[in-house]
């Protein structure tokens, strides 16, 4: 089916069984999959274009490093400008194709087709496309929107159930993002996910990624538990997954609502939360090890005349609310710091309870 989206919003989208060919370039394309996809991609009947790339690239390598063959690969062929690149993977795979089609011959058109649910849910669309640098992640990037994007939730079957329950807490932060706690809810029990649940997910990022391509303002809510979640996926040396950490992230921002005098989540939920995600304590950074890493983010204040040595004033948070649509603040360090200590006490009296 294809999705109900904006007037004129930049992205097709549409949500299929199994891949189809119809919804291929007309014209000229090649391909970057992931190299663990091809069997799958050759079996259910799709073409394998020219010059086509079957990669791997790990979470710690989405790097400028990992763009640059791919842009050699095309231009020593050479492909041109009337090309369109196909992206067929999971986040980091089609972040940086995005990225390198941003790059080509300075932009050509790109189609992304995610396979995770991760990717399903949120990273695919949008337009964002990135890689990391040393000092933190997505720093380097371009906002290209693809022309299409078709996600195939036949893909999702060959998902192991670490990767698909990583995925649910973008979906998570979709029904948190709007305080539709109920859906939360339903996404937190045990059972299967509900492709209408990728579907209202893209609607809403949709709508507010047309009203505010460039994160100029509602699109920050996008964010929520992000911040904390990036520094803890970093500080874990990426042994915890995106959406594990932002699932962590999450719970801190509930946390971080209630310090600063927000309408309370109810307990139950947050003990849902909780328990989902105690088995990852092990993997939960100390406050020490992610300071640092909140004070380097995107969205962090510095005083005036700062230096990078300077600690951060503030750091930005969007900060979740029952009900209503969740609200971005600046707080102080001290703020979150409080919020990782509830988030590391909860997750360990829910592990002495199992
Ligand atoms: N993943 C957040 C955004 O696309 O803005």
């Amino acid at each position: 089916m294809r999705l109900a989206t904006p007037p004129g919003f930049a992205t097709e989208v549409f949500i299929l069984e199994g891949p189809a060919r119809d919804l291929l370039p007309e014209g000229a394309w090649t391909l970057v999959g992931d190299r663990c996809l091809r069997e799958a991609w050759l079996a259910a009947g799709m073409p394998e274009p020219g010059h086509a790339l079957w990669v791997s690239v790990p979470e710690k390598d989405k790097k400028l490093s990992a763009v640059l063959p791919w842009l050699e690969h095309w231009a020593s062929v050479p492909l041109h400008r009337d090309l369109t690149v196909v992206a067929l993977g999971g986040g980091v795979l089609t972040d940086l194709t995005g990225l390198a089609a941003s790059l080509y011959l300075r932009g050509v058109p790109w189609q992304v087709w995610p396979t995770t649910l991760l990717a399903m849910a949120d990273a695919a669309l949008g337009g964002k496309t990135g890689a990391d640098l040393a000092a933190g992640k997505n720093l380097v990037g371009a906002f290209h929107p693809p022309r299409r994007l078709v996600a195939c939730t036949s893909f999702l079957a060959g998902l192991p159930p670490r990767h698909l329950q990583n995925g649910r807490w973008e979906l998570i932060k979709t029904a948190l993002i709007q305080g539709e706690l109920a859906w939360a809810e339903e996404m937190l029990q045990d059972g299967p996910v509900k492709i209408a649940w990728v579907e209202r997910a893209l609607a809403f990022k949709a709508g507010v990624v047309h009203r505010d391509p460039r994160e100029a303002g509602e699109r920050r809510l996008l964010n929520l538990g992000h911040t904390l979640g990036h520094a803890l996926e970093a500080a874990s040396g990426y042994q915890l997954l995106h959406g594990e950490a932002v699932g962590l992230g999450l719970l801190g921002a509930c946390f971080l609502a209630e310090e600063e005098g927000l309408k309370h989540l109810p307990p139950a939920l947050l003990g849902l939360m909780a328990g989902r995600l105690a088995p990852l304590v092990s993997l939960v950074a100390p406050w020490p090890a992610c300071l640092p890493l909140l004070e380097r983010d995107k969205k962090s204040k510095r005083s005036n005349g700062h230096t990078e040595a300077t600690p951060a004033t503030e750091i930005y948070c969007i900060l979740p609310r029952p009900g209503e649509s969740a609200v971005q603040r600046a707080l102080p360090p001290k703020a979150w710091e409080t919020s990782h200590a509830r988030l590391l006490s909860m997750l360990h009296q829910e592990t002495d309870r199992a």
